[in-house]
């Protein structure tokens, strides 16, 4: 991955509309935004910390469920976005390990949403060539969960147009952990050298296994920190937070992180585009 070179966004659209069947308006759209010369297409991987579910409730007078139950609509229209904006996969953070801690009675809501969800959605995810991911610590999950994440994963495996990756019961320091201990296991059984140990083989241990890491990471509802979401993997992702409570996130929203990212320039340690021409 170099991602230095200068394309513009209307090129690569264009090479994703042949692949997926990317909606012309919303690619028009884009391009229109951004009709210069930037550094990045469509990312590949977008991930989302969703957050201001409360928040969005509270200003309005209304309990904290009600915010969950509007950002399951915004993780539909977000899903729908997504695969007519030419997007491989999004991961959606939707229940951390931390965040059991909350009132029984709302991680009891956000179980119950979840449920309804899959049990909902998935025919369409699979009409839709969704493919389901499940991360995070499938030990402790709840049996009435548990099932219906690995039916999702099942039923979706040989879907192709965009993975939608479910974060739950997912902690970045906890999948760092059990890699770890994958790793000193198989060590320790022989099967591999401590030497042989470097970022490529480590990674594969963890939950997102050879998947490519997210290009873009959005969070809304105007926080700016990670809340231990894909430590490993985020190492170069490129950042954009937005002020909107996810109820209200929405496909223009996407376009406009999207426009955001398609300004960045990734040097991933290196010198930028222009710096290695003086260079050269
Ligand atoms: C953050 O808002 C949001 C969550 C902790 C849960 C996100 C879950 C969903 C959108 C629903 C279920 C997900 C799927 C994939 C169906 P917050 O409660 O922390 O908001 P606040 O910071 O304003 O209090």
């Amino acid at each position: 991955m170099t991602g230095t070179s200068s394309k513009r966004i209307v090129t690569s659209m264009n090479r994703a509309d042949q692949q997926h069947q990317v909606d012309r308006s919303a690619a028009t759209q884009v391009a229109a935004l951004n009709d210069v010369e930037l550094p990045n297409g469509i990312p590949e991987h977008v991930a989302i910390i969703m957050d201001g579910n409360g928040r969005w409730a509270k200003s309005r007078g209304l309990p904290r469920t009600a915010g969950h139950q509007r950002g399951v609509d915004a993780v539909r229209r977000t899903v729908r976005a997504a695969g007519e904006l030419g997007i491989r996969t999004l991961t959606l953070f939707a229940f951390s390990s931390e965040n059991w801690s909350r009132p029984k009675s709302e991680v009891s809501d956000l179980m119950g949403l979840l449920k309804h969800f899959i049990r909902r959605d998935l025919a369409e995810l699979h009409r839709e060539n969704v493919r389901v991911s499940i991360i995070g610590d499938r030990c402790n999950v709840p049996s009435d969960i548990l099932p219906l994440l690995q039916e999702a994963e099942r039923l979706t495996a040989q879907n192709t147009r965009t993975r939608l990756v479910i974060a739950f019961n997912y902690g970045g320091r906890d999948d760092l952990v059990r890699a770890a201990r994958a790793m000193a296991l198989k060590v320790a059984n022989g099967e591999i050298s401590a030497d042989l140990i470097d970022a490529d083989s480590f990674a594969a241990n963890l939950d997102t296994g050879d998947w490519r890491d997210p290009d873009l990471i959005i969070r809304t509802s105007g926080e700016q920190r990670l809340s231990n979401f894909l430590l490993w993997q985020a190492a170069y992702s490129e950042f954009v937070f937005t002020d909107i409570h996810w109820p209200d996130f929405d496909k223009t929203a996407l376009e406009n992180a999207l426009a955001e990212y398609a300004k960045r320039e990734r040097r991933y340690g290196g010198l930028g585009a222009v710096d290695e021409a003086v260079q050269a």
